[in-house]
């Protein structure tokens, strides 16, 4: 994972629609009957490989935002051009401008797999699976152990809805996360020193917690393929590397999965990676982060902001390293 450089596409802070702005915008024409992906940013540049033209769920959105979760004091909707051509996906390369190659990537047919240890191992249709799903729309903030970060109105549904779909056994204790392999279309698991496929984990009662999110959209559209299309994590108050991206099999399992960065290093990068800005990486100071719809540099909160949501989860667990 590398520094950011700045690229001369991004907005001025001038030209980002306030969130403010942006919700009643989208009020207003969702009252009118448009979708909020014909305003904002979006209007401002081209077109950047938005996954909804050939996706056959685009008719599902814009969905119902929960208003529970906002931006934040003092933190804006970070430009739809920003967060959908900025992005980490090491299967398409290691740079941040991966989402052309990311158009290459089929997302139909599709399916998700839950097994392990479960009542009975499930196989799920995309499309079937979001037909069921309670769909709505939350406004994160994401936070990257790079120290940058974004806030993005992603559509989904809670993972402790998907957690209860799976029937798990009480013997369960985490969910591994696993993301699909592709070699022709993903060139960089052609890169054989990284440890393929991308896997993610998190324990149950994390996943039980109202804010871990399975996102299939983003502004009110299908998810585009290079933020992780159909399905991904966000998971707001770990860092950014959690938020596992194109996830094709969720096992349940009394063993604690070892992630991708986990497996690569260690010392670097732990199972936990709650965000605590007091607590350096080896390679970044956590204390600040650099808001890319922005630019400017802002102090880094305990958890991102969430602690209210999940500091309890943590609060006996002794002797681990909760952090990065
Ligand atoms: N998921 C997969 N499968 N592969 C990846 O390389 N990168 C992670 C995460 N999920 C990654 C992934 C990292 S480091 C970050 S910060 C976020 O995705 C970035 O999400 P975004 O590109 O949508 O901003």
């Amino acid at each position: 994972m590398f520094f950011r450089r700045p690229r001369d596409w991004e907005l001025k802070e001038s030209q980002i629609t306030p969130e403010k702005t942006y919700l009643n915008r989208r009020q207003i024409l969702a009252a009118a009957g448009i979708g909020v992906g014909s305003i904002g940013a979006s209007q401002l540049l081209p077109k950047m490989g938005h996954a909804q033209e050939s996706d056959p769920s685009a008719t599902l959105y814009p969905v119902a935002n929960n208003p529970s979760f906002t931006a934040g004091e003092g933190r804006t909707m970070t430009p739809e051009d920003i967060s959908t051509t900025y992005t980490n996906y090491y299967e398409f390369g290691s740079s941040k401008n991966i989402w052309r190659k990311a158009q290459n990537l089929p997302i139909r047919p599709w399916t998700l797999v839950l097994d392990g240890m479960v009542e009975q191992e499930q196989t799920l249709d995309i499309d079937a699976l979001l037909a069921e799903a309670p769909l709505e729309e939350r406004i994160y903030r994401h936070r990257c152990v790079e120290a940058w970060s974004m806030v993005v109105p992603w559509s989904g549904f809670p993972l402790a809805w998907l957690v209860n779909k799976a029937r798990p056994l009480s013997s369960a204790k985490y969910l591994r996360i696993e993301t699909f392999e592709n070699k022709k279309v993903a060139t960089g698991q052609k890169q054989t020193w990284y440890p393929w496929p991308y896997v993610e984990g998190v324990t149950i009662e994390e996943a039980a917690n109202d804010l871990p999110f399975v996102v299939t959209g983003m502004y009110g559209k299908p998810l585009p393929k290079q933020n992780g299309a159909p399905l991904r994590l966000a998971l707001p108050w770990k860092y950014g590397f959690k938020s596992i991206k194109g996830i094709v099999r969720i096992s349940f399992t009394d063993q604690k999965p070892v992630s991708f960065w986990e497996e690569i290093n260690a010392s670097e990068y732990g199972f936990w990676a709650n965000v605590n800005p007091e607590i350096p990486h080896k390679r970044w100071s956590q204390a600040t982060e650099r808001d890319i719809g922005t630019d400017k540099r802002i102090p880094t909160q305990i958890f991102n902001g969430y602690g209210e949501q999940v500091a309890h989860l943590y609060k006996d667990i002794k002797g681990s390293r909760l952090w990065s």
